[in-house]
């Protein structure tokens, strides 16, 4: 597994004044030129620590596996830039490069795939699982424990052979996770995975077949959902890969840290956006399809409704997922033949919002939330589902920073400070003195 790049401090650095002090503080800088004030010595030297709410201007890490510049809207994976991998890789070569920061060899990749392959069966145990959950549950907490339970069925020690085989276990039984939790869901049988299948059109008939009809899988939505997965595979420091890390510097294992993660991810600001995306599409629908009504309520500061699918912290000026998530959603509609009111609606808010100019002042575009819901809805998928697909294509970044965070020797137990605002200290009071 990669190790994390190890950008060397420059010798100019910043100065900071403090009560007459001053303090040199080096400047770290990375292999595309980011720099960083390293503020290691501060609390030592000065008594100070930093407040920075939302971390948006704090690196918590060194990282060699994923390269954002939002300004200018690049992702790169290891190197590799998004549109690239997302047309000519495939979800689990893209796995295995960011795991191992290089792209498999030909026997590599085959021996990575008929491992994730032999691995997709769940414990048979996993049925009374899915049988003590109640019948509507949500998709995301159940994928959560799910994940957590793997734990519960690995239980050796850790070393590194047996976090490898864990990697190869938590990749392989995703997709089945995910799939036996839509079953669940709608009330039909679990359809266990198939080895003559790939990932994504393994996943596909873990979904829709039942035992009643035979179900083809169509490559071109099964290309499709690959392609999905690729563009949500990594995305740097983001809120589920830091609460990843954040667990996992505790030395939790690999399965309770990702459960972490998927927690994370289902908040609508992060992951559950896309689920989002379609009920605000529907919520216009329903009120008549007026859709600069809706882009009036969100710009309007009195009202709370944001328009979702629309910005992103890191990227201002566009999300390069989203320009291919696009081209996708056309490929994929065209496929089924469908001519969505949802999506009409989602094309009208879309002009609308890119020429208004809150959201260009803004700088708010749409995210690849904003296609990506389209996409689930038009394969079938139920909305509550959504932010399961987005997990099954996070997984492999997840996985890739879990590594890098317990390989890195800067690593330490995650433990933020604060600044204090409660009451200063205060005498007991007893009950029955209390007013
Ligand atoms: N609609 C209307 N106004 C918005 C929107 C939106 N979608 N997003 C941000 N704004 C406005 C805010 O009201 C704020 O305005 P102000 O400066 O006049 O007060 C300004 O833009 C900055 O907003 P913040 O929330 O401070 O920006 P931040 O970078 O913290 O948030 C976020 C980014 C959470 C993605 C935000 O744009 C949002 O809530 N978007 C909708 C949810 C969404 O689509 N999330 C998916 C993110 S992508 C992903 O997780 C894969």
């Amino acid at each position: 597994m990669a190790t994390p790049s190890t950008a060397q401090p420059e010798t100019t650095g910043a100065v900071l004044e403090y009560q007459g002090k001053t303090l040199a503080l080096p400047v770290v800088t990375g292999t595309e030129a980011e720099s960083a004030v390293d503020i290691q010595a501060l609390r030592a030297k000065t008594g100070l620590i930093t407040l920075d709410p939302g971390f948006g201007n704090s690196g918590s890490c060194r990282s060699a596996i994923t390269f954002i510049d939002g300004d200018q809207g690049i992702l790169r994976y290891r190197g590799y830039d998004i549109a690239e991998l997302a047309e000519k890789s495939t979800f689990l070569e893209v796995a295995w490069l960011l795991i191992n920061g290089e792209l498999p060899t030909r026997d590599q990749l085959s021996e990575f795939v008929n491992e994730i392959t032999h691995h997709s069966l769940l414990h048979e145990n996993f049925r009374n699982f899915y049988n003590a959950l109640p019948k509507d549950a949500h998709p995301m907490p159940v994928c959560m424990s799910a994940v957590a339970t793997l734990a519960a069925f690995y239980q050796q020690p850790e070393s590194d052979e047996v976090t490898r085989e864990n990697v190869v276990r938590l990749i392989a039984k995703m997709p089945t996770i995910a799939a036996w939790t839509y079953k669940h869901l709608i009330g039909q049988p679990f359809v266990y995975p198939r080895n003559d299948f790939d990932y994504s059109a393994n996943f596909l008939h873990m979904m829709f077949a039942t035992p009643a009809e035979t179900y083809r899988v169509d490559p071109v939505l099964a290309k499709a959902i690959d392609q999905m997965f690729i563009l949500h595979a990594d995305h740097e420091q983001n809120c589920s890969t830091s609460t990843v890390r954040v667990v996992g510097s505790s030395r939790a294992n690999v399965f309770a840290s990702i459960s972490a993660g998927i927690g994370a991810l289902w908040g609508p600001l992060h992951g559950g956006a896309n689920q989002q995306v379609i009920e605000m599409l529907e919520r216009i629908d329903a009120e008549g399809g007026d859709v600069q009504r809706f882009v009036d309520r969100a710009k309007d500061k009195k009202d709370n409704s944001r328009l979702m699918g629309f910005g992103h912290r890191v990227y201002k000026n566009y999300d390069p997922r989203a320009a291919l998530c696009k081209r996708t959603c056309n490929e994929v509609l065209n496929k089924l033949g469908m001519n969505n009111r949802l999506l009409e609606i989602a094309m009208k808010l879309e002009d609308i919002a890119l020429h208004d100019e809150y959201f260009i002042s803004h700088k708010l575009y749409p995210n690849v939330d904003f296609y990506s819901g389209i996409i689930f809805k038009a394969l079938g998928i139920p909305i509550q589902a959504f932010t399961v697909m987005f997990t099954i294509g996070r997984l492999p970044g997840w996985i890739a920073h879990f590594l890098e965070m317990r390989k890195d020797p800067d690593t330490r137990i995650a433990r933020p400070r604060q600044i204090y605002t409660g009451a200063t200290q205060r005498s007991y009071v007893p009950l029955e003195a209390r007013r």
